[in-house]
This record gives C-alpha cells, structure tokens and sequence, in this order.
C-alpha cells in the first residue's frame, strides 16, 4: 500500500515537473518570440466608411511574422482628451490608473479584426484615438512599441451656412434673402458695408471673413 503511494506520488511529482517544464519552455518561447523591437510585419490596418455621424470602423492587428502561433494578449485602447478607455473583451471601462485590461489573449492568429463602431455618430467625439496592440502582457507591449495608434475621429470641416447667416443677421433690414437689396453683392462690398458702418451694420463686425464669404455666396 505504502509502495503504491509512494510510485503513485514519484508519477504525480513527474507529471509535475514536466508540466513546470513545458509551461518554462513555452513561456521562454513566447517572450523570445514577442520581446524586442516590434516584430517585422506587426501592423494595424483599419477599415472606415460613412461620415462621422454614421461611421463604420473597424480595425486588423496584423502580427508580426515571428508571433504568429505563439501566446499574447491583445489590448485595445481609446483616448479621448485626458481619459483612457480600455476594452476588457466585454465592455469598455474607464482606465483606473493601475489594471490594463486584456482584449483578448491566446494563440495569435496571422490576423485579428475588431469591430469598433457600426454607423455610431461619433460627430461630437472628434480628436478620440483608437489604439491596438498585442504582447506578452500590457508592460511588454508598451515597451516594445506594439501598441498602436489608428485612427482618430476627424473634426467635421466646418463650412458656414450662409443662409442661415444671412436670416440671423441681415434679413431684419434687407428683407428676405430673394427680395434683398444685398443680392448680387461681393464679400468686399458686405465687408465694407460694415466697416464704414453704413445703416449701423458696424456692429456685425463680429463676422469672420469666412461667414460672410458663405453670405455672399448664398446672395449671388
Ligand atoms: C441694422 C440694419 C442692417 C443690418 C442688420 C444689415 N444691413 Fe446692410 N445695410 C443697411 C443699410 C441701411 C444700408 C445702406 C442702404 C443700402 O445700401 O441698402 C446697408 C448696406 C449694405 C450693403 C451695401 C450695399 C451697396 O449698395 O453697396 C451691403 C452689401 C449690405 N448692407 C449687406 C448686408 C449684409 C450681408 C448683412 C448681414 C450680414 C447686412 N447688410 C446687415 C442696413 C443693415
């Protein structure tokens, strides 16, 4: 009985050190395989369509040639003015200043795609920042440049509305705009129109020379 145990507990403490064994080799594989400089071939590529009030995107974390088939953990990031967002492969959490997230983790496949925004209106986010990244853990990653940048919310290119302009600040002296004693008039003429204060207009000197460029545009 004493001598069944005793075998039973030399396999079991085998078992055991061959498992230690191979986790140490794997390990040592993995970390070889991803510590350093960014692995030659590590990209991330993204995919956008629609306009930001209905935009598409989604991004691919191509790994690095000598990567592929080993362990890591993806990480996926977002920045907006002074916040981080960390997506812990459920949900985005607010980053605590301490724990970084795990996207996803396992062997690495040649390609990941996520998906991030489907026709989402992200108008009123511009300047966020879309980060993806894979290595042994957060630290490695951060270290070995392999976390990054893609793609940030584009401001909207703001083009004023000269007819609009026009209704909020002339028509209550020109009229309407197709019965205006302004139609025809150059963005020179409404500029000096007010700088010489012609009909007390020289209080809409607040109008940038855009805005009444867009004036002028919407009166010809
Ligand atoms: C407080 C009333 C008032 C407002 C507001 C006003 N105007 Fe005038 N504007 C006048 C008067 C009065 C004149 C001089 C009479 C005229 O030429 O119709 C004048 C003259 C002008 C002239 C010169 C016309 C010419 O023959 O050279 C232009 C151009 C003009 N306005 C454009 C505008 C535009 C564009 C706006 C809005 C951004 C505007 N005005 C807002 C009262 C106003």
């Amino acid at each position: 009985m004493e001598k069944r145990i005793n075998l039973c507990m030399k396999l079991l403490l085998a078992a055991t050190i061959v498992a230690s064994a191979y986790t140490v080799l794997w390990n040592v594989r993995s970390v070889n395989a991803l510590t350093g400089t960014a692995a030659s071939g590590f990209s991330v590529t993204v995919n956008s369509s629609g306009p930001t009030t209905a935009l598409n995107l989604s991004a691919t974390i191509n790994a690095g040639t000598g990567d592929v088939g080993t362990f890591g953990n993806t990480y996926v990031f977002l920045n907006y003015l002074d916040l981080w967002f960390l997506h812990n492969g459920v949900s985005w959490v607010k980053f605590d200043g301490k724990t970084i997230p795990v996207y996803s983790s396992g062997t690495l496949p040649a390609r990941t795609n996520i998906s991030f925004l489907t026709g989402q209106d992200v108008s009123g986010l511009a300047g966020l920042n879309f980060y993806a990244g894979y290595g042994d853990n957060a630290q490695e990653m951060l270290a070995s440049s392999r976390l990054k940048q893609f793609y940030t919310i584009p401001a909207i290119s703001s083009v004023p509305d000269g007819v609009a302009l026009y209704n909020a600040n002339c028509a209550g002296c020109h009229r309407v705009m197709s019965a205006s004693s302004a139609r025809g008039k150059s963005a020179s003429q409404i500029q000096s129109a007010i700088a010489s204060n012609r009909g007390g207009m020289k209080s809409l000197s607040f109008l940038s020379s855009a805005e009444i460029q867009a004036i002028a545009a919407a009166l010809f």
